[in-house]
């Protein structure tokens, strides 16, 4: 059969490490998903940056809607970032064109995800996005796919990278908040405007985003309570440890008689526990189904491999041609999501 054709805008982090895989695993790729996957064009800002891998063998496009609606494009990446701008356009574009879409975007899927879910239902394009929640984490496919049996009852957990990383490596390594911080950059883990991160933004659209596909849901991101870790000193994570208690950023989802409850807010855990125990870049993702019970998932929710592996789940899954809509359902059918009047002080 014919290759599955990529284009990818946004060779940063993430887009350079889906290249590295795709020229890496090449007959890997296509020996799984019974047909080639190949890069036909990529986009980002500068041409000439060093990358760490070769791009010579693929088009560039300067404009990102341009890469988008090529036709040798089947499937458009979009790893450029942001709620709006060359993010919006471009996958607004391409599932006009009825192309298939992945991306890592949980802002642009929190403040945008029913329009362009519609759009891509409008045009038979899929719409992917397994690596904006909790990074290398398959938690995207677990509630649309592997627990679709489920009523599910809460999801909860620890869904920013950098938030753990700084929390963690000020209390087990002694270091300043700052030298925390430079040290996710380092990494890659934050997001291009790190108040996001910190100021607990970028987990409460995830949380948004796993609230939608649990329950069936329109995205309701403006009703998340949040709170982030900028207020936290070391003396409150000295003085929690102290009582066997640690400081997680948690987000916890859930349907009530009164409406959807979502909470994103640094929470005090006991040392002892899973979540306690979470260190450095690692997330953990808690789904309670009436079938199932409880499930955990835990593991890199940042950085390149982690969220390159998660994309390229959604690629090799278009290229397999699975067709399981984004939100696990019909976007048209999707519920509003009427927010429950917290019961938190
Ligand atoms: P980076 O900042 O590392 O990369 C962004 C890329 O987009 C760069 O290559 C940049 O070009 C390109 N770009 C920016 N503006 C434009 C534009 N106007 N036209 C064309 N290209 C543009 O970001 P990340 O790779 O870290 O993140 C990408 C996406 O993945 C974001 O949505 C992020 O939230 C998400 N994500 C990131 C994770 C991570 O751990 N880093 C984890 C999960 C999701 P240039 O390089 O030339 O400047
Ligand atoms: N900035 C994000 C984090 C990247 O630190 O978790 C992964 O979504």
């Amino acid at each position: 059969s014919h290759p599955l054709r990529l284009g990818i805008a946004g060779l940063g982090t993430v887009g350079a490490g889906v290249v590295k895989i795709v020229r890496q695993k090449a007959a890997l790729l296509a020996e799984r998903a019974g047909r080639e996957v190949q890069i036909t064009a990529v986009s980002a800002r500068n041409r000439d940056k060093d990358r760490g891998v070769s791009l010579t063998d693929y088009a560039w496009e300067d404009d990102p809607v341009a890469l988008a609606t090529r036709d040798d494009v089947d499937v458009y990446i979009e790893l450029v970032g942001g709620s709006d701008g060359p993010a919006k356009a471009s996958v607004e574009a391409a599932l006009k064109a009825g192309k298939d879409v992945v991306t890592a975007n949980k802002a642009l899927l929190a403040h945008h995800g029913q329009e362009l879910a519609e759009l891509a239902e409008a045009n038979g394009a899929v719409l992917r996005f397994e690596a904006a929640v909790a990074g290398g984490i398959p938690i995207i496919k677990a509630l649309t796919e592997s627990l679709a049996g489920n009523e599910v009852q809460r999801v909860m957990g620890v869904m920013n990278g950098t938030c753990n990383y700084i929390l963690t490596r000020m209390e087990d390594g002694g270091l300043t908040y700052d030298e925390a911080f430079a040290e996710a950059d380092g990494l890659g883990y934050l997001e291009a405007d790190p108040n996001l991160d910190v100021g607990g933004i970028d987990a409460g659209h995830k949380l948004s985003l796993l609230a939608a596909i649990a329950f069936g849901t329109q995205v309701n991101f403006d009703a998340v309570e949040l709170e982030g870790i900028g207020k936290i000193t070391i003396e409150d994570i000295r003085q929690a440890c102290d009582m066997g208690y640690k400081i997680k950023l948690l987000g916890v989802s859930r349907m009530t008689g009164r409406g959807l409850e979502q909470t994103m807010t640094p929470c005090l855990v006991p040392a002892s526990s899973p979540l306690g125990q979470l260190v450095g870049g690692t997330n953990m993702v808690v789904v309670e189904g009436d079938q199932v019970g409880q499930i955990v998932m835990r593991g890199a929710g940042a950085g390149e491999g982690p969220t390159a592996s998660a994309v390229m789940g959604d690629v090799m899954d278009i290229a397999r041609g699975l067709r399981v809509s984004t939100f696990g359902q019909a976007a048209s059918s999707l519920k509003p999501a009427t927010p429950a009047q917290s019961t938190m002080p």
